[in-house]
C-alpha cells in the first residue's frame, strides 16, 4: 500500500523511453494516476502490451528514435498529441545507452551513440517540448543522469563524461524556462537490477544477493525511481528547479558498487 498518492487525471505528460525500464513504469504510475500520455520509443510494440486495467486509451505510443529525431520533427509528433488531448503538464526523458569504452579502449561508434542518445537526443526533445505552443505555464521536465556522473568508473568515461554533461544543461536550462514558472531536474540512480540496461551486463551483478550487499538500503528496482520522478512532476515540487536528485539506495555513500 503506498503511502503517497498522486492526481494526474486531466493532465498530459510525455514519456521519451517507454517501451522498457524507468521509462515504461513512469508511463504505467502517470497513467494509473489520471494521466494520458504520449510514449516514445523504437519498439513500439512493446508500449501497446503496457497493460493498464481501466485506463483504456490513456497511453498513446509513437514511434520516435531519438538519435535521428530533429527539433523540427518533435514539433510535429508533439503538434498531433496537443492537437488531440491538449498542451502537456511536463515531460520524463529517459532514452539512453550504456557501454564500456575507456581512452584506451576507445569505440567511436559506441561513445558518439551514448551522447546522442542520452545527451543530444534529450536537448533537441527539449528544444520543442518547452515550446509555449506545445506546454502549459508550470510545466516540469525530468531528465536522466546517473550515479556514474559523481564515481568515476574504470570504462564508463563516455557514458559517466554523458550524464554529467546532463547535470550541466539541466542547470543551464532551468534558467531558461524558468520565466513560464517551467522546472527541469534530473535524477541519478543507482544500479537497478529490473532493466535491460542493466541485464546481464555484469556477473558480479547477476548474483542479486552480492549486488544488495553493496547497497546500503539493498537491491534497487525502478518503482524506486518512479516516485521520485512523479514527485518532481507534481505541484508540490514546484519549488525545485535545475537539481540533481541522487536515488541510489546509498550505494554512492560506500563508494559505488564496482570499487
Ligand atoms: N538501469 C540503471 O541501473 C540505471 C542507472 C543509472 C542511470 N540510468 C539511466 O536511466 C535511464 C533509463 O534507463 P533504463 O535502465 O530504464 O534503460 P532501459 O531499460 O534500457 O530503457 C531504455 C529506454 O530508452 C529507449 N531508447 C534507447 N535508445 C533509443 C533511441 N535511439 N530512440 C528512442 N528511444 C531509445 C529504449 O527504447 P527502444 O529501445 O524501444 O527505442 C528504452 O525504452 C537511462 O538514461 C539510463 O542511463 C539507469
Amino acid at each position: 500500500m503506498q503511502e503517497v498518492l498522486f492526481n494526474y487525471e486531466g493532465k498530459r505528460f510525455v514519456v521519451v523511453g517507454a517501451s522498457s525500464g524507468i521509462g515504461r513504469q513512469i508511463a504505467l504510475e502517470l497513467v494509473r494516476a489520471g494521466a494520458t500520455v504520449l510514449c516514445l520509443a523504437r519498439r513500439t510494440e512493446l508500449i501497446e502490451q503496457i497493460d493498464v486495467k481501466d485506463c483504456c486509451g490513456k497511453i498513446i505510443p509513437a514511434f520516435s528514435d531519438v538519435t535521428k529525431c530533429s527539433s523540427g520533427e518533435w514539433d510535429e509528433i508533439l503538434k498531433k498529441f496537443v492537437g488531440d488531448y491538449g498542451k502537456i503538464n511536463g515531460a520524463v526523458y529517459t532514452a539512453g545507452v550504456a557501454g564500456l569504452t575507456s581512452i584506451r579502449a576507445w569505440d567511436e561508434e559506441l561513445s558518439q551513440r551514448i551522447m546522442n542518445t542520452s545527451y543530444w537526443g534529450m536537448l533537441r526533445f527539449l528544444q520543442s517540448a518547452t515550446k509555449k505552443r506545445f506546454s502549459e505555464d508550470g510545466s516540469s521536465f525530468v531528465v536522466f543522469s546517473s550515479v556514474a556522473a559523481y564515481a568515476n568508473y574504470l570504462g564508463l568515461l563516455v557514458y559517466s563524461s554523458t550524464k554529467s554533461a546532463v547535470q550541466t544543461a539541466v542547470k543551464n536550462i532551468a534558467k531558461e524556462i524558468s520565466a513560464r514558472r517551467n522546472r527541469i531536474n534530473s535524477i541519478s540512480p543507482g544500479w537497478l537490477t529490473d532493466t535491460e540496461m542493466t541485464d546481464g551486463k555484469s556477473d558480479q551483478f547477476s548474483n542479486r544477493e552480492i549486488l544488495a550487499s553493496k547497497i546500503c538500503l539493498g537491491e534497487g528496482t525502478v518503482d524506486k525511481i518512479s516516485g521520485m520522478t512523479l514527485f518532481l512532476l507534481s505541484n508540490r515540487a514546484d519549488w525545485i528547479t535545475g537539481t540533481d536528485v541522487i536515488v541510489d539506495g546509498g550505494m554512492l555513500l560506500r563508494g559505488g558498487v564496482f570499487e
